[in-house]
C-alpha cells in the first residue's frame, strides 16, 4: 500500500514579502518514489524542495512530512528523515576537512561513534573520495566538492534524499557516481527527489516527473508523457533528449531502446568534449 511521505497543501512561498517563488502548490509524494523536478531557471524548483526538509517554511499553506506539520518543527528534527543536497555545495559545506564534513551529520543525529566511522569509510569508498579525507573541502575541485555534499548527506541515511542539480558542473566520472548513487538509494528503498536540467538522467532513471513553470506545477506525470508533449516542453524552454524520444517510440524493442540510449550518451559526451575543446 502506498504511504504519503510529503504532502504540500496550497503551499506558497514569498521571499522578502514580494518575490512569489512558489504559488499554491498541492502535491503528495509517496514513500519509495523516484521523482524528477524540471523547469526553467527561476521557476521555483529549489524553493519547493527546500520546504521538504524545513530549510524554508511556507508563507501560506502547509507542508507535512510523515504526517507532521513542518511549521512547528526544527531542521534538526526533519534532517533525520529528509536530506537535502544543495545545488551549490559552497552553501552547504563548512567543516575544515572532508572527513569532518562527512562525520558531522550522523554525529549530530546521535549515531554511535563506531557506526559513524563505518558509514564515513563506506561513503569515502563509494564516492571515490578516499584520497581527499583530510583535504579542506574548498581546496578540491567543484565536481568533487559536490560529491562531498552528497556524501555528507548520505552518511545520515535519510529516508528521503533530495538532490538539487546533482550533475550540473560534473565531469563524466563524477556524473557516473551520481547515477550509481541514485541506483543505490533506490535499492536501499529511499525516496529520491532529483531536481535537474539533465534530461538524459531523468529519462533514464525517474518514474514520475514534476514540471514547474512560473512558480507553479504545470505537469505531474511519467517522463515519457512529459518528453513527448512538445508544447509542454517548449513552454518550459527545455529540450527533450532526441534519441530518448525515439527510444520511447521503440520501447517495446528493448535492444533498440538500449542502443538508442547509448547513442544518446555518446552524442552528449562528444558534444561536451567538443564544447570543452572549443572553449579552450
Ligand atoms: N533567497 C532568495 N531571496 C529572494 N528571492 C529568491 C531567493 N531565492 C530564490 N529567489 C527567487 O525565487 C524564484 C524561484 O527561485 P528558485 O531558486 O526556487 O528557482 P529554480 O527553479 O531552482 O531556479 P534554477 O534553475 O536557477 O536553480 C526566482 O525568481 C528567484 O530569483
Ligand atoms: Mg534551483
Amino acid at each position: 500500500m502506498s504511504e504519503a511521505l510529503i504532502v504540500c497543501e496550497n503551499l506558497t512561498h514569498i521571499y522578502d514579502g514580494e518575490v512569489v517563488a512558489v504559488q499554491d502548490i498541492n502535491l503528495t509524494i509517496q514513500k519509495g518514489e523516484l521523482i524528477g523536478v524540471i523547469g526553467q531557471n527561476g521557476s521555483g524548483k529549489t524553493t519547493l524542495v527546500k520546504h521538504f526538509n524545513g530549510l524554508l517554511k511556507p508563507t501560506k499553506g502547509k507542508v507535512f512530512v510523515n504526517g507532521n506539520d513542518t511549521a512547528g518543527m526544527r531542521i534538526q528534527e526533519l534532517a533525520k528523515s529528509v536530506g537535502y543536497v544543495f545545488q551549490n555545495p559552497n552553501h552547504q559545506l563548512f567543516a575544515k576537512t572532508v572527513r569532518e564534513e562527512l562525520e558531522f551529520g550522523p554525529t549530530n543525529l546521535g549515531v554511535p561513534e563506531d557506526e559513524v566511522k563505518e558509514r564515513v569509510n563506506k561513503a569515502f569508498k563509494f564516492f571515490n573520495l578516499e584520497k581527499y579525507r583530510e583535504s579542506h573541502p574548498y581546496r578540491i575541485s567543484f565536481p568533487l566538492r559536490k560529491l562531498v555534499g552528497m556524501a555528507s548527506i548520505y552518511t545520515m541515511r535519510p529516508d528521503v534524499f533530495i538532490l538539487d542539480e546533482p550533475t550540473t558542473g560534473q565531469d563524466h566520472i563524477t556524473t557516473r557516481i551520481v547515477y550509481q548513487l541514485i541506483e543505490r538509494l533506490r535499492n536501499e528503498g529511499a525516496t529520491v527527489i532529483c531536481v535537474a536540467h539533465d534530461m538524459i538522467l531523468l529519462a533514464e532513471v525517474v518514474e514520475r516527473m514534476i514540471v514547474m513553470r512560473d512558480s507553479q506545477i504545470i505537469a505531474d506525470t511519467d517522463p515519457r508523457t512529459v518528453f513527448s508533449d512538445k508544447d509542454l516542453m517548449a513552454s518550459t524552454h527545455l529540450t527533450p533528449p532526441q534519441i530518448t524520444e525515439l527510444s520511447y517510440r521503440m520501447r517495446d524493442n528493448k535492444q533498440i531502446k538500449n542502443l538508442a540510449l547509448s547513442i544518446n550518451g555518446l552524442l552528449e559526451e562528444t558534444s561536451k568534449n567538443f564544447n570543452l575543446k572549443r572553449s579552450k
